[in-house]
């Protein structure tokens, strides 16, 4: 049956809002990347079989299951099993690529430099890759998407600086295996989400809000920074030993630029400016511009708290970045604090909800906001701002953080808690205000390409199927295809979305 797949009778279309915007001449350029993005944990699944270790989000989950609503990634939307009839449904949307993360522990168990390699693991990735290919879709490949072994998450994780070579190990032997087929690497998937968040997983969730917690993620970042560096590293030591094919690599970074509350105040514009220093400029300054971190961050905290690098270690990680890649989902808007110089940040769609809640500074910069988009139950909250504002921020990175091999938004997508309605006739999910927001937000794209003159290389959307959304597992659902978790064969079905984000690139691909 998949070779004669099809995507079955169409449904009628909605009029886009951006029509208005009247861009239909302009066109994309010539290599642009059209793509989706998922990770291993929220869509493979099969976590035990084919000698796959435990990683830290198996523990969490199973060990402190309000972590993940009480769910775990143990099956998740199976696609350790599925991938071939996704991959034909991304197909038929036309894609020319997508974003995937190996799973560190399916192809070392243990991890660490010790740890025997999981041929069966090596395989099944063999087998994604190989099928991406022969359907003529481009695999950009990420290294570590927060799933840590827990041999090493028991080590002290990125906390523990001896997991730059653990990393450098794992790397290494990915690059060799894939390097022929895999033109386009990343090595960390949103570093600040993961060294704020995440990198204490599973050990200490319940000290999270203590002080020695709230410094973590000035350990963590310096070691992620530095593994990061080592393996862009290696993998380029690779390419010019004629071991493996030339091709790309950078790191995928989160964060923000805020818009100031009050535009005219200088005290907010300071405070947006700090907020993006301590959400972007910790990961991005030292790789993509002197090895440093930005002197607000400098200034806040000692060496004793966040390693300085040495000229050495600076040697390697500046330009260790092929291209830019930011995963850019929300504006959050930035105000002083009453008390002083410290942040308030809120998402775009909840200007009018009460801000500075939290008045602690470190917890302040470096807090991950909440759901930003079409999550909130809302229905007032207006749904295109951040779409408006995202033109002005990929302008603000592509001057702050330039790179000769461009920018590309490696993640972006729209949440909704409830999709149930179902048309009869088409078995349509009607996800209209998820296929207006990404439209809306295709159409900043080619407008920051051909106004701003950008140069933005390419999109990917956040996820082709509804998928484990950590904390929320499958309450959250940000996929163009809809999952039916209760059935035994978890059934895709489409959603509105799917066709209107294809229909935008037939339109605009030359
Ligand atoms: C970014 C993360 O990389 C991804 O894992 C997550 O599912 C999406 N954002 C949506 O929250």
């Amino acid at each position: 049956p998949l070779a004669n797949f099809s995507v079955g009778p169409e449904p009628p279309r909605f009029r886009p809002a951006y029509l208005q915007a009247n861009t239909s001449s302009l066109k994309l350029p010539k290599g642009f990347l059209y793509g989706v993005s998922t990770s291993a944990t929220q869509v493979e699944g099969v976590v035990k079989e084919g000698g796959r270790g435990p990683s830290s989000w198996d523990w969490v989950c199973h060990n402190v299951p309000s972590t993940c609503s009480g769910q775990t990634p143990d099956v998740v939307v199976n696609e350790y099993y599925l991938y071939k009839q996704d991959i034909q449904r991304v197909k038929a949307m036309g894609v020319n690529t997508f974003s995937f993360s190996f799973a560190w522990s399916r192809i070392l168990p243990f991890g660490g430099k010790g740890s025997p390699v999981s041929e069966e693991g090596l395989q099944f990735y063999d087998n994604f890759v190989d099928e991406l290919l022969k359907n003529g879709i481009e695999p950009v490949a990420t290294l570590f998407h927060w799933d840590t072994p827990i041999n090493l998450m028991s080590q002290g994780g990125f906390l523990n600086r001896s997991i730059v070579e653990d990393f450098n190990n794992y790397a290494s032997i990915v690059f060799q295996r894939y390097g022929n087929k895999v033109k386009t690497w990343i090595t960390f998937n949103e570093p600040l989400a993961y060294c704020a968040v995440y990198s204490t997983f599973p050990f200490d969730p319940s000290q999270k809000g203590g002080a020695s917690a709230a410094l973590t993620p000035f350990i963590c970042a310096p070691n992620l920074i530095e593994a990061h560096a080592t393996a862009v590293q290696t993998y380029r030591g690779l390419v010019s030993q004629g071991k493996i094919a030339k091709g790309k690599i950078s790191i995928k970074h989160d964060g923000q630029k805020p818009l100031p509350f009050d535009p005219d105040s200088e005290s907010d514009r300071q405070v947006a400016d700090r907020v993006a220093d301590f959400f972007l400029g910790i990961f991005s300054q030292p790789i993509h511009v002197d090895g440093n971190y930005p002197q607000t961050i400098e200034d806040s905290f000692p060496p004793s708290v966040l390693r300085r690098f040495t000229d050495e270690e600076k040697a390697i990680i500046i330009g260790s970045a092929d291209f830019y890649a930011i995963d850019a989902y929300s504006i959050a808007v930035a105000k002083t604090a009453p008390g002083g110089l410290e942040a308030c940040i809120s998402d775009m769609n909840n200007i009018n909800w009460p801000i500075c809640q939290d008045t602690d500074a470190v917890a302040q910069h470096t807090r991950v906001n909440g759901w930003p988009i079409g999550a909130s139950a809302d229905p007032l909250a207006p749904l295109f701002d951040t779409t408006q504002h995202m033109r002005g921020f990929f302008k603000w990175l592509s001057e702050k953080y330039p790179s000769p091999g461009g920018l590309y938004i490696t993640e972006f997508g729209f949440a909704e808690p409830f999709e149930a309605s179902l048309t009869e006739l088409y078995q349509i999910t009607w996800d209209e205000r998820r296929a207006n927001y990404l439209l809306d937000y295709l159409n900043e794209v080619l407008l920051a390409i051909h106004e701003d003159k950008i140069d933005l290389r390419g999109v990917f959307v956040w996820t082709p199927v509804d998928n484990f959304e950590w904390g929320s597992a499958t309450r959250q659902k940000f996929g163009l295809l809809h999952v039916n978790f209760s059935a035994p064969g978890l059934d895709r079905t489409y959603k509105i979305s799917f066709f209107q984000v294809r229909d935008f690139f037939r339109e605009h691909f030359s």
